[in-house]
């Protein structure tokens, strides 16, 4: 899939000094889906998020949406081993998410609650309250499937 070349540039921009740190770049390290890394999952979902916001006219607030898409599963470990987290990966790890993330950057409201809101229905009490972040919880489950099911890597022709 293709994004426009205003969207590449959006999503250099925004993402600069969250992508460059070590964090983020430990996400290329943690398996997502079957031969998915995470790093390529939240990639995948930035420009997901761009491209469903363009089709559906919704004026998100760009900087905040394509951060918050970044952020979503920050939550830092590889959900496959038992012994790296608490279990219950599906339903603990927006909360995970966010507080790494928060320990590191400053989350608008907005931020915030695409990255606690994203497996919504599952974590039935965190709904998604504003454009940006039903778009990344519809967005997150349109990666997941063709990451899943067509076995699609990279999903769209961006290099970061
Ligand atoms: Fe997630
Ligand atoms: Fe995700």
């Amino acid at each position: 899939m293709t994004i426009s070349d205003q969207d590449k540039s959006y999503i250099k921009r925004y993402l600069t000094g969250v992508i460059d740190t070590p964090q983020a770049q430990s996400m290329k390290t943690f398996i997502q889906h079957g031969h998915i890394s995470t790093y390529t999952h939240v990639l995948n979902v930035v420009c997901m998020s761009c491209k469903v916001d363009e089709r559906l006219h919704a004026h998100s607030d760009k900087p905040s949406l394509i951060r918050g898409a970044f952020l979503h599963d920050f939550y830092l470990y590889d959900w496959h081993d038992p012994t790296s987290n608490e279990g219950l990966h599906g339903f603990k790890h927006p909360a995970r998410a966010l507080a790494k993330a928060q320990e590191m950057f400053t989350l608008n409201p907005t931020e915030q609650n695409i990255i606690i809101s994203h497996m919504w229905p599952l974590t039935i009490t965190h709904i998604p309250k504003c454009r940006e972040a039903v778009i990344v919880c519809l967005s997150d489950k349109l990666c997941a499937l063709y990451e899943t099911v067509l076995k699609d890597k990279c999903l769209f022709d961006i290099d970061l």
